[in-house]
């Protein structure tokens, strides 16, 4: 699919005109988003995030095979453990900034390389062909769409925390959104209505129900999306948003996250 002006100029208006339905607003936003990858049906009885990993390993596996993989923010490195089972002709590399995590990763799954690293400062020694990153939070997700620009890699993120993404200049974060070239000309709506409400209601909407502040919310969260999915297709992508696991997951405790949205970029020029 092709994100346009068009679409993210429609989506703010019907989520700013208090007149349109939460029904409509939803059927149009899932108008936007693919459904959720086919998985073997023994990937999805675990945990909620067990299921997320088998969701993003079989996006990843929907663009093509892989050689050298990076995944970012990989925490105890559940995800790099899977993808290195599912793949073990692939080299994956996982770094977390967090050493005590890595320490953990490195003791409980000796077959993955991991690196505490600072996604901000880190530089891959290889090509790579995919990077990875499961809810790396608010411009995290930026570094690494950055990261795959660089490197002409694909890139395969879910993105979370949309109340870290910088809105102020005394927030760490040296990206500032919007960062797509489409976007400039609208960058003080995107800050002060788009970026703002994805993340002042954060934390204060029930995500779980489709009421109207739980769908307005995830439609200020996509046009956040927007952005990056706009950055990534001027960089030569082709852009989807698809869903990473299904509203209902038999087993989890919790039957519904709406953080379970990934960015698929795939490099035009990656072979
Ligand atoms: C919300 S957790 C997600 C962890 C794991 N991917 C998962 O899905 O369970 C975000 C992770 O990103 C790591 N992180 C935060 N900033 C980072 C940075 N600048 N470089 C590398 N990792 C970072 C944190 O230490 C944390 O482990």
């Amino acid at each position: 699919m092709i994100f346009t002006k068009q679409a993210y100029d429609y989506l703010l208006s019907i989520v700013t005109n208090g007149k349109i339905s939460s029904i409509d607003i939803n059927t149009y936003i899932s108008s936007l988003i693919e459904g959720v990858p086919t998985l073997p049906a023994t990937q999805v009885t675990g945990t909620r995030k067990d299921a997320q990993i088998a969701g993003v390993i079989a996006l990843a596996e929907s663009l093509g095979e892989h050689r050298n993989i990076l995944e970012i923010g990989c925490s105890k490195g559940h995800l790099a453990a899977e993808y290195a089972k599912a793949h073990p002709e692939a080299n994956i590399t996982a770094i977390d900034v967090d050493e005590a995590v890595i320490e953990t990763a490195k003791r409980e799954h000796p077959k993955v390389i991991f690196e505490q690293a600072d996604a901000w400062q880190y530089q891959p020694d290889t090509t790579l062909q995919l990077i990875l990153s499961l809810h790396g939070c608010g411009n995290l997700t930026d570094r690494v769409i950055e990261l795959a620009v660089e490197n002409k890699a694909n890139v395969i993120c879910v993105p979370c925390c949309y109340g870290k993404i910088k809105r102020r200049d005394n927030q760490k974060s040296p990206i500032y959104l919007p960062r797509s070239n489409i976007l400039q000309v609208d960058k003080n709506t995107f800050k002060n209505v788009v970026a703002r409400r994805a993340a002042k209601m954060e934390g204060f909407v029930t995500t779980h129900k489709p009421t109207l502040p739980a769908v307005q919310l995830a439609a200020f969260r996509l046009l956040v999306n927007f952005d990056r999915a706009f950055y990534l297709q001027e960089n030569g992508y082709q852009v989807k948003i698809a869903e990473v696991t299904t509203k209902y997951i038999p087993g989890s405790k919790s039957l519904n996250t709406p953080l379970r949205y990934a960015i698929i970029g795939k490099n035009d020029t990656h072979s």
